[in-house]
């Protein structure tokens, strides 16, 4: 399914994703796993952002990442943006970002007028995001929302309440542990739902800390200009 059709599919049906092919040549996937034999036994740094509105993107992520890799991304990049009939994009490139024990929670709005009501992801190398096939059960959503509540307060002091926020974490986890954990393939990207009740549940993949597991994901909000300078100036706060 294409990005187009992808995203009509999950604004005119009650699901919280949908999935789109990504657009990967043979040659494409060679460059991922020359980048991979190259990178994966170093330290890439965590995460970084990106905006279309800045002049110097392209080259940002090119020196973040390869000229080659780049390509690949802004191709892909590109393609949701027109997809998604907007002008601009927030792009976070990650490395290595993986859990022990699932993280089940639902991303806020990335700017109103008018509100972010989705965001798209996938993921190059390694496993790709976990999304949860949940539908909507309102008796699992009180107690999340309860236990939701108590983590926001929980957070407002995270040094002395990392214990106590990795419990929060697990009581929530139990509540979805009778659904279907879904992952897609590298060549295939999501988009799910944002800022409503209705968000898609997902998580970072589980990986056994020992392997250390190489990952390279990517995710995404479209908007027009003023859309995505209010996430750069949130997000460099
Ligand atoms: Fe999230």
């Amino acid at each position: 399914m294409d990005i187009k059709n992808s995203l009509s599919k999950f604004k005119s049906k009650n699901v919280s994703f949908s999935n789109f092919k990504l657009k990967l040549s043979k040659k494409d996937k060679q460059e991922i796993n020359k980048f991979y034999e190259l990178n994966s036994k170093n330290t890439i740094p965590n995460g970084r952002d990106f905006y279309t509105i800045d002049d110097d993107y392209i080259d940002q992520i090119s020196e973040f990442t390869s000229p080659e890799l780049c390509k690949i991304i802004i191709k892909n990049l590109n393609e949701i943006i027109k997809g998604s009939n907007k002008s601009n994009a927030w792009i976070c490139i990650n490395f290595n970002t993986y859990r022990t024990e699932y993280r089940w929670h639902r991303d806020g709005t990335f700017y109103l007028n008018p509100r972010s009501k989705y965001k798209f992801a996938f993921t190059l190398i390694g496993p790709s995001t976990c999304l949860l096939d949940f539908d909507n059960n309102k008796m699992i959503i009180e107690k999340y929302n309860k236990l939701d509540l108590l983590a926001q307060d929980l957070y407002k002091d995270y040094n002395n309440n990392k214990e106590k926020i990795l419990e929060n974490q697990r009581k929530k986890n139990k509540l979805f542990s009778n659904y279907v954990v879904v992952q897609n393939n590298n060549d295939t990207g999501c988009v799910f739902k944002v800022g409503d009740e209705k968000s898609a549940f997902h998580s970072e993949p589980l990986v056994d800390i020992d392997l250390k597991l190489f990952r390279l994901y990517i995710s995404i909000v479209t908007g027009s200009k003023k859309n995505i300078e209010v996430i750069k100036k949130h997000r460099s706060r």
